[in-house]
């Protein structure tokens, strides 16, 4: 297994061991607590760049060699902290600095976007299947409908281009979306949105340039959420995230061929779902748009056979039990077909779901094992219907 060293790591510890040294403190930790609150309260939260001077124990920048003398006066104004620019774009995505217990939530000035009842209950219904909210609590989720904000789109307006520096995140209330992506050469379109999802949320959580371009293909409404309520709300819920089921993705079968970091960037999009006995959590036929993860429970398989007498063809038979590290609804995000088959909750279960866009972007290294169990499926239902069905989408 490989592990991803995130950038700025080293030189984030080197200062901090210099500092030990030239200092001797008596009590390591509490030097490291000043040390670091210093670094960041000079850097800004969040916005650690590694290549960018020290600070000393004092607050103060080390002498720079080749920019000369501090005058002496007022060393502070003279001060260029790690990270002056916010927008500053970083190299590596699992490198964010983060930390859930520096809440600036009180020194930022919340943004509120005043709305009519009318407004609210369209946000309210465009928000409630947004994964990223997921694991708001209630007064984070407020904060974040509060600071949204209504735009409109016209038919081939770019809503986002690839490459730009990320102001907003972007909650679809309808319209279809073209995902466009350029790389070494013409742009290609790799997904649409249709009516429903969110987008702009990786610029905004790692600092990187937007990458995609997001085409209106019909006149559409969007929800904003400008980038600093984003990042004070949701990366804070990140951590958090990151903290609660790090472990449980670290040891989920399917993932293993992943990377740590590519692993962590699953935890910051995936959203956790409840679900009651019975429950139907796919059902055969529909549209897909999720891939789920079993984190705790069991999920039943049914089918109806199309293979069978069209009267016993409407009896749903039960196929696979899926348990905790196990996934389903994958078929239909691998194949481009309809759901081949119905998931129900059996007892109380929990899901971590990750929508396809991001199951196409961060699980092309696992698509060989699901491609190979496409075969184990086929076969297992020539053992229980006594004929093959082909799950497969001939284009794939
Ligand atoms: P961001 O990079 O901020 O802006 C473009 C958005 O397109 C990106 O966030 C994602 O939300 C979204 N997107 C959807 N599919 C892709 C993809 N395959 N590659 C990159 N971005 C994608
Ligand atoms: P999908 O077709 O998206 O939704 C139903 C899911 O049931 C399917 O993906 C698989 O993840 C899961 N499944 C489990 N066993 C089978 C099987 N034998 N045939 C088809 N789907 C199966």
């Amino acid at each position: 297994m490989s592990i991803e060293i995130p950038a700025g790591l080293t030189e984030l510890l080197q200062g901090y061991t210099v500092e030990v040294l030239r200092q001797q403190p008596p009590d390591l930790l509490d030097f490291a607590v000043r040390y670091f609150t210093r670094l960041r309260d000079a850097a800004g939260p969040g916005s650690f760049r590694p290549q960018a001077r020290g600070v000393n124990f004092d607050g103060e920048p080390e002498q720079n060699e080749s920019n000369g003398e501090q005058d002496g006066e007022d060393s502070d104004s003279d001060f260029e902290p790690p990270v002056i620019n916010r927008y500053s774009r970083r190299v590596s995505v699992c490198a964010e600095a983060f930390n859930p217990d520096e809440d600036d939530e009180d020194t930022e000035p919340r943004v509120v976007h005043p709305k009519t009842d009318e407004q609210r209950c369209r946000l309210q219904e465009a928000c409630k299947d947004i994964l990223i909210f997921k694991n708001l609590d209630q007064e984070q989720l407020s904060q974040v409908l509060d600071a949204m904000f209504e735009r409109r789109v016209e038919t081939q307006e770019h809503v986002i281009d690839q490459g730009d520096d990320g102001d907003n995140f972007y909650v679809i209330e309808r319209g279809l979306y073209d995902i466009l992506v350029q790389r070494d050469g013409p742009s290609r379109c790799v997904g649409r949105y249709d009516n429903h999802g969110s987008f702009g949320e990786l610029a905004l959580m790692y600092n990187t340039p937007r990458a995609a371009t997001i085409v209106a293909t019909t006149e559409g409404s969007l929800w904003g959420l400008d980038r600093v309520t984003f990042r004070r709300i949701i990366l804070k819920n990140n951590a958090r995230k990151r903290k609660m089921f790090e472990n449980f993705v670290e040891s989920v079968p399917v993932l293993k061929s992943l990377e740590l970091s590519e692993r962590m960037k699953i935890v910051d999009v995936i959203g956790e779902k409840i679900y009651k006995d019975g429950d139907r959590i796919i059902a055969q036929g529909d549209l897909a748009d999720c891939f789920y993860i079993v984190e705790s429970g069991e999920v039943k398989i049914m089918m109806k056979s199309k293979t069978k007498t069209s009267q016993e063809s409407n009896q749903e038979v039960e196929i696979a039990r899926c348990k905790r590290g196990q996934y389903f609804g994958e078929l239909a995000l691998v194949t481009n077909k309809p759901r081949a088959a119905s998931a129900y909750a059996v007892g109380d279960v929990k899901c971590l779901v990750m929508d396809v866009q991001a199951f196409e972007r961060l699980l092309g290294p696992c698509m060989d094992i699901m491609k190979r169990n496409i075969t184990h499926y086929e076969e297992q239902l020539v053992a229980l219907f006594g004929s093959s069905m082909d799950l497969r989408d001939p284009g794939k």
